[in-house]
């Protein structure tokens, strides 16, 4: 089975969709760190972010892996943040990025998160959820991440948000046939409750 979640960034995709795999025992494929991983490669390498893409092997993990290599938490640096979101412009590299997440999600259950699963990676998935939360409430928890203040932190997530469209992605609008679900008001254990509610409503 595969569980696709979408919506933008400071939703809580990446630790709803951690916590919900622990729950079912799934599990869990982070495309956005596909991204951040070719952005890394093609920085570090200096070589162009296609050519990056397609001469790494990504295995999702836990923890994610490229070439054999856990890169941990320089996926997740101010820069590697930006270039991810520049080479998921490119629709050469998400070609190259959709075609090896749609073999990974080939076998076994998934819990996958992203912006473009529920529309183009895996549109037929069981479960499709757009998870959501107020633009202020992301800001707040990317803010409480970091020593960042919450109002520049708000305009920086504007910024992304604008720039994270296009591709079929769901960054700000609910994909077709898709479950919305508003975290704004709701805790971890709220969510994953929720979302193995409908995954148990699939299998029945
Ligand atoms: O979710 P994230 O911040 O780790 O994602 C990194 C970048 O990749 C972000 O700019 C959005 C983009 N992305 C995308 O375009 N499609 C996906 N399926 C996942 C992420």
């Amino acid at each position: 089975m595969v569980v696709a979640i979408d919506g933008p960034a400071g939703a809580g995709k990446s630790t709803t969709a951690k916590a919900v795999a622990s729950e079912l025992g799934f599990r869990h494929l982070d495309t956005g760190a596909m991204y951040r991983a070719v952005a890394l490669v093609a920085a570090e390498r200096a070589i162009e972010p296609l050519e990056a893409s397609k001469s790494i092997l990504i295995e999702p993990g836990p923890p994610l892996t490229i070439d054999g290599a856990a890169p941990g938490e320089s996926l997740r640096t101010a820069s590697v943040t930006e270039g991810a979101s520049r080479v998921a412009g490119d629709p050469e590299v998400r070609k190259v990025l959709v075609e090896r997440q749609r073999q990974i999600l080939a076998d076994g259950d998934w819990v996958v998160e992203g912006r473009d699963i529920c529309t183009v990676v895996a549109p037929d998935a069981e479960v499709r959820i757009w998870l959501t939360a107020s633009e202020l409430e992301r800001a707040k928890r990317r803010a409480g991440e970091s020593d960042a203040d919450v109002a520049s932190v708000l305009e920086a997530q504007k910024l992304r948000d604008s720039a994270d469209q296009g591709f079929g992605r769901s960054t700000l609008d609910k994909p077709e046939g898709s479950v919305s679900l508003d975290t704004t008001e709701l805790d971890l254990d709220q969510v994953v409750a929720q979302i193995v509610q409908l995954v148990e409503e699939a299998r029945s």
